[in-house]
């Protein structure tokens, strides 16, 4: 059985949708690939509570609790790890994780290591990426899934979806019309993965 791993910080429904996606589309039998565990940095995480009715293994890291980033990240590879099965790496799927992960921890997952960022890159990497948008004068926005690399929101772009930017939009109706593509492509891209592994 392939594992996947999910990390969230928060309300996890890219995390959410993925799973139901999963369930609807029977990767277990298709891809022989399950949601095996969601790991949270934050303990009140609301997409944990999700994921435990599901039936999926929760576990929560608390990054304040480590020194440094070298000593989180290798206490989250330590964790991430015990989901590899024979000849069939863990895929770990970043899914509103607030962290920026260590070079170390991207190269020991590279190419089984996806993140969704809420903006079509290579534009707006990096945070506040709506009201950004909106400030720019975009007509058009959205999402992209892409590979993770040392490079923060820089890798192969596997999956993107556009929106319109609406005349006063603020940054919540913008996020909430993206959010809304980030659900159908994110599941998409990782079927895609899944495919071909
Ligand atoms: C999403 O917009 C995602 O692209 C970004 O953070 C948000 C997380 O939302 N990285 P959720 O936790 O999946 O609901």
């Amino acid at each position: 059985m392939k594992n996947i791993v999910i990390l969230i910080s928060g309300g996890g429904s890219n995390m959410a949708a993925i799973v139901k996606t999963a369930q609807r589309e029977r990767w277990v039998e298709k891809y022989g690939a399950r949601v095996a565990a969601v790991i949270s940095n934050k303990a009140d995480a609301p997409g944990l509570q999700f994921a435990s009715a599901q039936g999926i293994v929760t576990e929560v890291l608390e990054h304040k609790a480590y020194s440094d980033r070298e000593a989180f990240d290798a206490a989250l590879a330590q964790l991430i790890d015990r989901y590899d099965s024979p000849g069939q790496p863990v895929l770990v799927l970043l899914a509103g994780f607030m962290r920026i992960l260590t070079p170390g921890f991207v190269n020991r997952y590279a190419g089984r290591l996806v993140n969704i960022h809420p903006s079509l890159l290579p534009a707006f990497s990096g945070l506040h990426t709506h009201q950004r948008a909106i400030d720019a004068g975009c007509k058009v926005a959205g999402a992209t899934v892409h590979l993770v690399t040392a490079e923060l929101d820089h890798g192969p772009i596997l999956a993107q979806a556009a929106v319109p930017v609406l005349p006063g939009d603020t940054a919540d109706a913008l996020s909430a019309r993206v959010l809304t593509q980030e659900h159908l492509i994110y599941p998409q891209a990782i079927a895609g993965l899944l495919r071909k592994t």
